[in-house]
C-alpha cells in the first residue's frame, strides 16, 4: 500500500516538473512561482524570501529614483544569490538609466509593466543581457510584444490585486494559452492555491504569478494592520474602484472595500456636481479625482492606515488564513499542486 502512494506521490511530482519546466528554465529558478511585484511591498525581504524559497521574486519598482532602485538591487543581491527581476513602469520618465542600473547590476529578468514598451527598451533589455517580459491583455497584443522581441508574456486577469484589466484569468487563458507556444506564458490573478496553478499548466502555462498570498507572509514589511486586513478579509471584499460618470475616467484598482472606498464614491459625486453647477473645469475635477489615490497605498502599507489608505488586494485575499513564512507558502502550493495531481490519476486510472 505505502509503496503504491509512495510511487504515485513520485510521479506527482515527476508530472508537475514537467508541467512548469519550461517556466523554471526561463527563470532559473526550482518552482515557476514569480513573486508579482507589488509598490511598496516587493522589497529586498519579500524579493530575497520567495527566491531562497526557490520561487522568483520581483523588486517592484514604481516611482523610484535610479539611485534608489540601485539600493534596493544592491541590498537584495547580499540576501540571496539566487536569481530575481524588476518590474519597471513603461511610463517612468527614467526608464532608459533604470534600466541600464539593471543592467549594470547583472539583473537577469526585466518585467516591463504599466502599458506596451517600446521596440527599443525591449532591445536595450535584450542587448544588456536580460530577459524582456511583458503583459498581455489580449492575444493581439500579445503576438505584438512577442514579435517585438519580448521573450515571456504575463496574463493578468481581473481578479488581480492592483490595477486590473476587464477580462478575467478563466477568460485570458482561454484566449491566449492554446495559440502561444512561442514564449512561455505566466498566469496571474486570483491564484490561492496549487490546484488552480496545476490546470492552467495543462492549458499550457509556463508557471503562475502571485501577490496578494505573498504580501500577507511573514517576510512581508507591510504594516501589521495590513496585513491583518488581509487576513480578515473575502474575496467578496476584494472590489474594483467604481467610476460615477463616463466623462470622468477612474482607473480599475481592484482593493479590500474600506472607508477610503466609500469616500471615493462621495469625492467622485461632489466633483461631478461642482462641474455640473460651473464651480470648476472639467480637466481640473478630472485631477482632483485622479490625486484622491495618491499616496494611498504608501499610507496603508507603510503607515498602516487602513482607513484612509489603499489596500490593494487581490480576490484571492479569501485564501489567507494565517500570516505565514514565505517558504510555507510555496511549499503549500507544490504540496497542493502534487495532491491535485495524485487525485486526477487516481480517477483517470482508478485502482482495479
Ligand atoms: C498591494 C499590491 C500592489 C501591486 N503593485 C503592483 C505594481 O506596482 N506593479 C505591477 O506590475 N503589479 C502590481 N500588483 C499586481 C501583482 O504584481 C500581481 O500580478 C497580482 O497581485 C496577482 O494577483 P493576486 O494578488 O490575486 O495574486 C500589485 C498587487 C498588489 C496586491
Amino acid at each position: 500500500m505505502t509503496d503504491i502512494a509512495s510511487t504515485d506521490d513520485a510521479q506527482a511530482r515527476e508530472t508537475l516538473q514537467r508541467l512548469w519546466k519550461p517556466g523554471c528554465d526561463f527563470l532559473g529558478s526550482e518552482l515557476a512561482i514569480l513573486g508579482g511585484a507589488m509598490s511598496w511591498v516587493s522589497e529586498r525581504n519579500l524579493v530575497s524570501a520567495i527566491s531562497n524559497a526557490g520561487g522568483f521574486g520581483v523588486i517592484a519598482c514604481g516611482a523610484m529614483s535610479p539611485e534608489r532602485l540601485e539600493e534596493e538591487i544592491v541590498a537584495t543581491q547580499a540576501l540571496t544569490k539566487r536569481p530575481f527581476g524588476v518590474n519597471l513602469i513603461t511610463m517612468h520618465p527614467d526608464l532608459d538609466a533604470l534600466v541600464n542600473v539593471c543592467l549594470s547590476h547583472n539583473v537577469t529578468h526585466i518585467v516591463l509593466a504599466g502599458g506596451v514598451p517600446t521596440g527599443a527598451t525591449i532591445r536595450r533589455v535584450r542587448d544588456g543581457g536580460a530577459r524582456a517580459i511583458g503583459f498581455a491583455p489580449a492575444l493581439a497584443l500579445g503576438r505584438r510584444l512577442i514579435k517585438m522581441g519580448i521573450e515571456a508574456l504575463i496574463i493578468e486577469g481581473s481578479e488581480a490585486g492592483g490595477h486590473v484589466g476587464p477580462v478575467s484569468l478563466n477568460v485570458l487563458a482561454q484566449e491566449i494559452l492554446p495559440h502561444v507556444t512561442e514564449v512561455p506564458v505566466f498566469v496571474a490573478g486570483g491564484l490561492g492555491r496549487g490546484d488552480a496553478i496545476v490546470s492552467y499548466l495543462e492549458q499550457g502555462a509556463a508557471g503562475a504569478q502571485l501577490g496578494t498570498l505573498f504580501a500577507a507572509s511573514q517576510e512581508s514589511i507591510a504594516h501589521e494592520n495590513f496585513k491583518v486586513a488581509f487576513r480578515r478579509g473575502n474575496a467578496r471584499d476584494a472590489t474594483v474602484s467604481v467610476q460615477l460618470d463616463e466623462r470622468f475616467p477612474v482607473i480599475p484598482v481592484r482593493g479590500l472595500a474600506n472607508a477610503a472606498t466609500r469616500h471615493f464614491m462621495k469625492h467622485q459625486a461632489e466633483m461631478l456636481r461642482r462641474f455640473q453647477a460651473g464651480d470648476i473645469e472639467r480637466e481640473a475635477a478630472q485631477l482632483e479625482i485622479e490625486h484622491f489615490w495618491s499616496g494611498a497605498l504608501r499610507r496603508a502599507v507603510v503607515e498602516g492606515d487602513v482607513d484612509n489608505g489603499s489596500l490593494m488586494a487581490g480576490q484571492s485575499v479569501g485564501m489567507v488564513k494565517e500570516i505565514k513564512p514565505v517558504a510555507d507558502i510555496t511549499s503549500m502550493l507544490v504540496e497542493q499542486a502534487v495532491a491535485a495531481l495524485k487525485r486526477r490519476e487516481g480517477r483517470v486510472h482508478p485502482p482495479k
